[in-house]
């Protein structure tokens, strides 16, 4: 609201004459800046995500994963509607036979859309709706494709008490004892722990199962310094750092207006498992931001050979958790304020 009003006051005329030059001169110095910035992530965005061309393979695919999933969804719903689906398991069949006529008849995408197909087959088979959409394409699809070994895709029933028994053990003091930590021991972090962590990661909920986040593991001391003198906020710790990771999103994963935004969602949440991942094995962490420039983010790509599709959400500084380490208060707000139960909408 404040910022409405200093910008109307700039517009309008209002507002005494210092606070208008002093916006002005504001507006003169970070506008531009701002314009560039947001045109060049406008242009990445067109040039990489499949908004204009969805044919290079990774977009194909994940057009292949966000429609296999909807089919997947249906599935899962307390009583799929029968012959649910059809345009989506047209469009399916479509990309499917695309990325095959283009890149090759298999990938472990193309086995999860299969098994989609499979299972949506044997849903309607076995309530006796034989004439359900596109049977036809669906069973030449499944009779030519490998026969997978393990499950890729389809559905699965999860019993509550399996649900319950996993959650039993964890308490509330298992988020409440993650801290940011800015000081390691010396103790080497095994990568083993870190890529169990990933699998943490990798179970975030992500947007139509798109699999758009990515860790890049940094053990070189020379490469972590360089990557931290850029990234500027670990200024006092860096020295103790021993594993520093680059969490990216690809931008491939994405398309339209409307999912412009998408890959910090979805990183935003891999991060956020990663580091509950990483906590669970014991291992200290402390976020730091990747608040940059186009130009800073193309420096760090280069520096450790990031494709130009990769947009960095944050780093990660990781080490093992000395005996003792003071971290900051970092106070919350009461829950209270940052909560609000709305019980009539009209009201
Ligand atoms: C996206 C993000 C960027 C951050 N960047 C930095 C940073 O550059 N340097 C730093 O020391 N801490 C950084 N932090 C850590 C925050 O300061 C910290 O999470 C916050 O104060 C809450 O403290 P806690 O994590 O110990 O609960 C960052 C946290 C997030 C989520």
């Amino acid at each position: 609201m404040q910022m409405q009003n200093s910008f109307s006051n700039l517009i309008l005329g209002g507002g005494d004459v210092p606070k208008r030059r002093r916006l002005l001169y504001r507006l003169a110095k970070s506008a531009p800046q701002v314009l560039v910035e947001y045109v060049k992530d406008f242009s990445r965005y067109l040039k990489f995500s499949g908004t204009l061309d969805g044919t290079p393979a990774e977009n194909l695919l994940a057009r292949i994963t966000a429609t296999y999933h909807n089919i997947e969804k249906g599935l899962s719903l307390p009583q799929p509607r029968l012959g649910f689906g059809k345009e989506n398991l047209t469009n399916l069949i479509l990309a499917m036979q695309k990325y095959q006529r283009l890149y090759g008849p298999t990938h472990p995408i193309l086995s999860s859309a299969h098994e989609v197909l499979a299972t949506y087959a044997r849903y309607h088979e076995s309530r006796n709706y034989p004439d359900y959409p596109c049977k036809q394409e669906i069973q030449k699809m499944l009779a030519a494709a490998p026969q997978a070994d393990v499950q890729m895709g389809g559905t699965r029933l999860v019993q509550r008490e399996t649900i319950m028994n996993a959650v039993a053990p964890v308490s509330e003091e298992f988020f409440m004892q993650r801290h940011s930590v800015r000081a390691f021991s010396d103790r080497e972090v095994d990568i083993a722990d870190i890529e169990a962590a990933v699998r943490v990661a990798q179970k975030s909920p992500v947007v139509c199962n798109r699999q758009s986040g990515a860790v890049h593991i940094i053990a070189d001391p020379e490469l972590i310094k360089a990557a931290l003198d850029l990234q500027m906020g670990a200024r006092g710790f860096s020295q103790a750092v021993n594993k520093l990771l680059v969490v990216t999103v690809d931008l491939r994963n994405f398309w339209q207006a409307g999912e412009r935004n998408q890959g910090w969602m979805d990183g935003g949440m891999f991060a956020m498992s990663l580091i509950y991942g990483l906590h669970l094995r014991g291992l200290g962490s402390c976020c730091l931001n990747w608040s940059k420039t186009n130009s800073q983010t193309q420096a760090m790509r280069e520096l450790v050979g990031l494709q130009p599709w990769d947009s960095i959400i944050m780093l990660i500084a990781v080490g093992h958790i000395p005996e003792e380490v003071v971290v900051p208060f970092s106070s919350r707000k009461d829950p209270l304020l940052v909560t609000r139960v709305i019980k009539n909408w009209k009201k």
